[in-house]
């Protein structure tokens, strides 16, 4: 994809460009709404990428052309705050804001943009935007920031721009990938470290093919977890945020919060619970009893944090009974999308066709199949 997008490039802006850069989509696989909670997640960054290449020109005006939709944006580095809503120009001008916040001067640039993430789906192709975006302006602007401040630069851009209150799991999994490995983050202490994942296995994925629009929602179910923290912290001072909260004090505080904020933090807790026993089970190379904690994060969604829908569960319900899979569960902010399988790899391609039947036939629906990779992180290429 590398040479397809430079000679796009060349063809576009009868140039060579100055820097390529490629950053790949991620799944999650255990740890739902956990990061924002300064949990803990189990995730992979996987073979789709978003690859740019651009080169800095003179003046202010940058053009930026995406080979996928065939579309191209002009702005003017001096208007950045000028958003035209829902469209895919935000991403690089919300990275651009944020960069300017840090001190960051970027020149004007021309700019190519191609990627193999599925839209909208739960495999953060909007990270991927974002990682592939801060790389290679950086590399024009020639200046380096370590791998904390580009994810940042990123939740920033998503916080602040585009108005998504997501945590930083997207973007900490686009730039800390591993090839064949998870990435474990931990999100109080802002660390990552990677854990073999198990030979013999595969990820599938399916897309229920139902877009998500993280926006509101999201930003919902973020709220129920802030109101739980205030409620625990007013007799429990210490408590911070969910990763301070036992599932026994949470319990205890049952009857002085509402239903549903109970229920958030339930799942919040319990996810983080579960990323415990998942690397646990990984180091033993259990992977029974890792599948039955992504099937127990699927139910927890389903029935406590309730970002799941009935499409996605139709497809976990056929995942329980097809042969070859260890576990499966809904991947990202939920409501609809993506959910992510591990499976024995010998019988994946059969595996993922069989689902892709069964869910065909019980709905109507397409849905899009693939095996993926857990792949390096995101780099200049
Ligand atoms: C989205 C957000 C992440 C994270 C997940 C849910 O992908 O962007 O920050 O909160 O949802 O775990």
């Amino acid at each position: 994809m590398k040479e397809k997008v430079k000679k796009a490039f060349s063809e576009k802006f009868h140039a060579q460009p100055d820097v390529v850069s490629r950053a790949p989509g991620r799944i999650e696989i255990l740890g739902n709404h956990t990061d924002y909670n300064l949990g803990t997640v189990l995730s992979a960054a996987i073979d789709r990428y978003i690859h740019i290449a651009a080169r800095a020109v003179p003046g202010t005006k940058c053009r930026c052309y995406d080979m996928v939709l065939k579309e191209e944006r002009e702005f003017d580095l001096n208007a950045l705050s000028e958003k035209q809503s829902g469209d895919w120009s935000n991403y690089i001008k919300g990275v651009l804001v944020e960069l300017k916040k840090l001190g960051v001067s970027v020149p004007a640039f021309e700019m190519v943009i191609h990627g193999d993430v599925p839209l909208s789906a739960g495999m953060s192709s909007s990270a991927a935007f974002e990682m592939a975006t801060v790389m290679a302006v950086t590399r024009l602007a020639k200046v380096n920031l370590d791998w904390l401040q580009m994810a940042k630069v990123g939740q920033g851009c998503e916080n602040n721009y585009i108005g998504a209150h997501t945590g930083l799991l997207d973007q900490f999994s686009s730039l800390r990938g591993k090839k064949n490995s998870l990435v474990f983050s931990d999100f109080r202490t802002l660390e990552t470290d990677t854990i073999p994942i198990p030979k013999g296995t595969a990820f599938v994925i399916v897309n229920s093919m139902v877009k998500h629009n993280l926006a509101n929602e999201y930003n919902d179910r973020r709220n129920s977890c802030e109101d739980a923290v205030k409620c625990l912290a007013r007799r429990t001072p210490e408590v911070r945020s969910l990763r301070d909260v036992p599932l026994k004090l949470l319990l205890k505080t049952r009857h002085r919060i509402r239903q549903t904020t109970f229920e958030c933090a339930a799942h919040v807790v319990g996810e983080i619970a579960r990323v415990t026993k998942g690397v646990y089970a990984l180091e033993h190379k259990n992977l029974k009893l890792f599948g039955k904690l992504m099937f127990q994060s699927h139910e927890s969604s389903r029935l406590l944090f309730q970002n799941s829908c009935p499409e996605l569960d139709k497809i976990i319900a056929i995942a329980k009974r097809t042969p070859g899979v260890y576990g499966a569960r809904l991947s990202g902010g939920g409501f609809g999308g993506i959910t992510v399988h591990l499976v024995e790899e010998a019988v994946a391609e059969k595996y993922a066709q069989a689902v892709a039947a069964a869910y065909k036939s019980e709905t109507g629906i397409e849905p899009q199949t693939f095996l993926c990779q857990a792949a390096d992180g995101a780099c200049i290429l």
